[in-house]
């Protein structure tokens, strides 16, 4: 049986990152993967970073390349009825945040992986855990070539996103759900064109929510909310970039640029939460434990701020046997988590228009954008959750 301190299931941003922080630390871990390594790189999600993300990315060493090609911005444009509103995060909290799609820091954190000469257990089948309620919990799968292995460990971190095997493992009971559906998903494109903006777009129209967003001064991002049910094959090109251009029409200077699209994808929209973050010597970090729906921008981020404290509370366990940060770890991680699914439904429900809105429903959302964009406070309140809110 082979042995490491920290056993870590998922290659994603809370896995990789999660690894570089122990190693650091000169504490010993083994990644395990499902998919292969081109397949997590390639993997498109979003591609906002907080600077609260950025930070710890760069006291880490990680961030040459985001630092390089990496966009900064410092606000973006709420579009409604026609006109632009501009949110100027820079102005209003000081702090801006960087695009840079999340498989980029993905392929960094790899690279940086490897650089330590401790590998990733890409295309891991059949992983499973056992006896989480032990101090020697245990992880088997079935490697790459097809032979079997388990590995003993002090603690298990399930990082293995939103349908990973961790958070099943728990005993039913364990768990509080809490689970919140939308009546809408979002179609997103990468297309081959300079962006027609500087900034983001969120647009709220009649026929629904569409954001413009870029992840590189030739590669436009755009999404268009529609039904859940929706299927890629009823949308072809011409549709899209009709659909689009209706929902960024305004009275003003700006035209949507087309180019050649490169990748479509529905996802739907979900908020989801579990409680305790732990069972026993498995603690669950990012997509695994809680997802937001995407028109916040916080899901990459939550993953890192979970690790932020789960990196050193592990330290504190396996270096010091201080337990004491570990049993602190999913209510203080809880507590930011909870701020950011509100922000993130905060943020659907102001800009997506539900399939059988009512009247009234709409003239509060018309009230609450109106009124974000005229007040300062109210301004100011979605620009600093927006770029991240400082840890205490
Ligand atoms: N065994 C090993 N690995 C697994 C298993 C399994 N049984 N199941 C899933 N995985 C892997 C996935 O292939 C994926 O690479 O775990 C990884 C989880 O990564 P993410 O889904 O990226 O989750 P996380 O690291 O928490 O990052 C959260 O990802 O989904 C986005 O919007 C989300 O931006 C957020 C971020
Ligand atoms: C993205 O660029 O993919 C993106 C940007 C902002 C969001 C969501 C996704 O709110």
């Amino acid at each position: 049986m082979e042995r490491t301190q920290v056993g870590i299931v998922g290659a994603g941003p809370a896995g990789l990152l999660l690894a570089h922080l122990l190693y650091t630390e000169g504490i010993d871990a083994v990644v395990l993967e499902a998919r292969s390594r081109e397949y997590v790189e390639n993997r498109v999600r979003a591609g906002v970073c907080e600077h609260t993300t950025v930070g710890l990315l760069r006291d880490l060493g990680l961030a040459d390349r985001l630092d390089r090609e990496g966009l900064p911005h410092g606000g973006f444009s709420l579009r409604f009825d026609r006109a632009d509103h501009r949110i100027d995060l820079a102005g209003l909290t000081g702090k801006s945040i960087t695009v840079y799609g999340q498989q980029e820091i993905v392929k960094d954190l790899i690279a940086a992986r490897l650089a330590t000469g401790r590998g990733i257990e890409f295309e891991a089948a059949d992983v499973a855990l056992h006896d989480l309620e032990t101090e020697t919990p245990r992880i088997t799968w079935t490697d790459a070539g097809g032979t079997a292995r388990e590995l003993r460990c002090d603690v298990i971190a399930g990082c293995d996103g939103f349908h990973g095997v961790s958070r099943p493992s728990i005993p039913a009971g364990v768990l509080t759900a809490y689970d919140h559906t939308y009546p809408f998903a979002w179609l997103g494109v990468l297309a081959r064109t300079a962006p027609s903006s500087e900034e983001l777009i969120y647009a709220r129209h009649e026929r629904g929510f569409a954001l413009h967003s870029m992840r590189s001064p030739e590669l436009a991002r755009l999404y268009l909310q529609v039904d859940p049910t929706e299927r890629l094959d009823n949308w072809s090109d011409a549709r899209i970039w009709d659909e689009l251009a209706t929902r960024f029409s305004v009275d003003g200077d700006f035209t949507l640029r087309e180019g050649a699209l490169v990748e479509k994808s529905i996802t739907p929209m979900r908020s989801f939460v579990v409680e305790p973050m732990r069972y026993g010597r498995l603690f669950l970090a990012g997509d695994s434990a809680h997802i937001v729906p995407p028109t916040g921008a916080k899901g990459m981020n939550l993953a890192v701020a979970d690790v932020r404290r789960l990196g050193p509370a592990l330290v504190a366990l396996l270096r010091k046997n201080d337990s004491r940060p570990l049993d602190c770890y999913s209510e203080q991680c809880l507590r930011r988590v909870w701020r950011a699914e509100h922000f993130s439904y905060f943020m659907t429900t102001m800009l997506h228009r539900a399939p059988n809105a009512d009247p009234f429903t709409d003239r509060l959302q018309h009230s609450q954008l109106r009124y974000t964009v005229s007040s300062a406070a109210a301004a100011t309140s979605l620009a600093e959750n927006y770029v991240g809110l400082p840890f205490d």
